[in-house]
């Protein structure tokens, strides 16, 4: 399977099927900008409700909130992204197209080029005889070029706006109310998803770079001098994580070094347990996301590869068919943000502490939604010998747990079938119900979208008060009496039971 073809192969469905589809698609689209159909909604709402369960709900002392999406202009002054936030970009002096500078580097002569000064940009385009992609023109001079949207706020247009690159600025700025809610007492956190926006140069590879994406983050505030004592650091100490250290990357690496949090801290290639408690909870979140530990790392990025705010980042990077992609960043914030806001507006961020004032540190894991979802599409994306490709979903993040369908629409199956669904859905699943076809092709069009069972109600229902359960996996059924659909179901699909233990029910073929 070629490279291109499998990301192909992902937006074929995804529009077919109802994930994902280009914004104002009937007017041509608009570059860089998607919409979620009626499956992808789910999907994106079940990575969202892990990460809330994992990050935000289950701690004692992490809370969410909902910020505005356009913030003015003093508010990225003081945080240094009006100086700060951009992205090299070069023109073709032909044709007029702009490029990412850095990325066309990579791309061309597959070296890194992240964070370079647009001098030494400038002297790989040339050492390395870079032409427009499109034309092969004549490339410009690469220059900053900042990556948030603008706007005028009221009618007059008074003040200057912009739409958040981040969400994690709202976060900042609320910081004095917040610390009061949490009654000034260190560590606490403070979550926040929605969407931000970046004016990106080359939006591309569908939702990998958009300019409109969601994001899940944690400002974690924590006393710099306690920066080992995090409450919770024993629940993952042992947990093993895939690292890519500094000295690995300078050297070449093949396989990422496994290692447990504990282990890393104590040799020293993760700063701290906040960040290290991240790095462990986020590699068991993506692997209940069907994503593979085999394809996922932190890279501890280089200095320069950092955004300005951080005194180090730990990227959680996946293999894509592409290529290496960031799909998570952690930060180091330090206290950069509250000292920028504080200065600027005049304003104390200390909280005192046992005679001590402190301005917290931040530790931030910062998710794309986007991203993730894609990586999930790409890692339980299934092609074999059934006839028709289909999604490996795990029943936690599948956009829909579970379809009914009668055998046939008379002799009352249907009425009876409609009657299972909807108590499935009384019962919380998200069930799908539906009618139209022959039964093979119903479980064709559930498993191309990845639906983990389909119930089927027949004659026997109706005589014996049993129904089939279809494994999408294994494409086996098995036939269990109705009373006890609800029950094996969740037990399916909470992984206590496996479909290969109900063996004596299982309908030989
Ligand atoms: P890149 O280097 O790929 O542009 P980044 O380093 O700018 O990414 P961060 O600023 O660390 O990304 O943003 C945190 C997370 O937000 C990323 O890991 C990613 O999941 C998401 N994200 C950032 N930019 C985009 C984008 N343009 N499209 C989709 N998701 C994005
Ligand atoms: N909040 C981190 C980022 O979006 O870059």
């Amino acid at each position: 399977m070629t490279e291109e073809r499998l990301m192909d192969k992902i937006i074929d469905v995804s529009l077919r099927r109802g994930f994902i589809s280009p914004t104002a698609e009937i007017y041509g689209g608009a570059g860089g900008f998607y919409d979620y159909g009626p499956l992808g909604t789910l999907m994106r709402q079940k990575i969202i409700d892990l990460w809330r369960q994992s990050f935000v709900l289950d701690e004692d002392k992490v809370f969410e909130i909902t910020g505005s999406l356009l913030l003015p202009e003093p508010v990225f002054q003081a945080s240094g992204h009006l100086d700060s936030f951009s992205d090299p970009l070069v023109q073709c002096d032909k044709c007029k197209s702009m490029f990412r500078a850095d990325e066309l580097i990579e791309q061309i002569t597959k070296q890194k080029a992240e964070g370079l000064t647009l001098e030494a940009l400038d002297k790989l385009i040339q050492d390395n005889s870079i032409n427009c992609p499109s034309c092969k023109g004549e490339l410009s001079k690469a220059r900053q070029f900042n990556l948030m949207f603008g706007t005028e706020i009221g009618s007059t247009g008074g003040m200057k706006g912009y739409l958040r690159p981040e969400t994690a600025q709202n976060i900042f700025i609320n910081f004095k109310r917040l610390a009061g809610f949490m009654r000034n007492k260190l560590p606490f956190g403070i979550a926040q998803v929605g969407h931000s926006f970046r004016n990106e140069i080359s939006p591309r590879n569908f939702i990998l770079r958009v300019r409109q994406f969601e994001q899940m983050e944690i400002e974690m505030f924590y006393d710099p001098e306690k920066e080992n004592e995090h409450p919770r650091f024993d629940e993952v100490a042992e947990i093993e994580i895939n690292l890519v250290t500094r000295e690995m990357q300078e050297k070449g690496w093949e396989e990422p070094l496994r290692v447990t949090v504990e282990g890393a801290i104590v040799e020293g290639l993760i700063p701290n347990q906040y960040l290290a408690y991240y790095l462990a909870m986020e590699t068991e979140m993506l692997k209940a996301m069907g994503i593979p530990e085999t394809e996922f790392w932190f890279r501890h990025m280089q200095d320069h590869e950092a955004p300005h705010y951080s005194a180090g980042n730990f990227d959680l990077e996946v293999n894509l068919s592409l290529g290496h992609m960031e799909i998570i960043g952690n930060a180091l914030r330090t206290d950069y943000d509250l000292q920028k806001h504080a200065k600027a507006s005049n304003t104390s961020f200390e909280i005192a502490d046992e005679g001590r004032k402190i301005v917290p540190h931040v530790a931030e894991p910062s998710m794309g939604v986007d991203r993730i979802l894609y990586t999930i599409l790409e890692k339980c994306y299934r092609e074999d010998d059934r006839g028709w490709v289909w999604f490996q979903f795990p029943a936690a993040i599948a956009p829909l747990e579970v379809a009914v369908f009668p055998l046939m629409k008379k002799d009352g199956l249907a009425e009876l079938a409609y009657d299972i669904h909807d108590e499935l859905k009384d019962a919380g699943y998200l069930s799908f119900y539906d009618v139209s076809g022959k039964i093979g092709k119903r479980y064709a069009r559930a498993d191309e979208i990845g639906i983990p069972f389909c119930v089927t109600i027949d004659y026997e229902t109706k005589e014996e008060l049993t129904v089939t359960i279809r494994d999408r996996d294994s494409m086996q059924q098995i036939r269990i009496p109705i009373e006890d659909l609800e029950v094996v179901l969740g037990e399916l699909m909470d992984g206590e039971a496996e479909f290969s233990e109900f063996e004596d029910y299982l309908i030989k073929s």
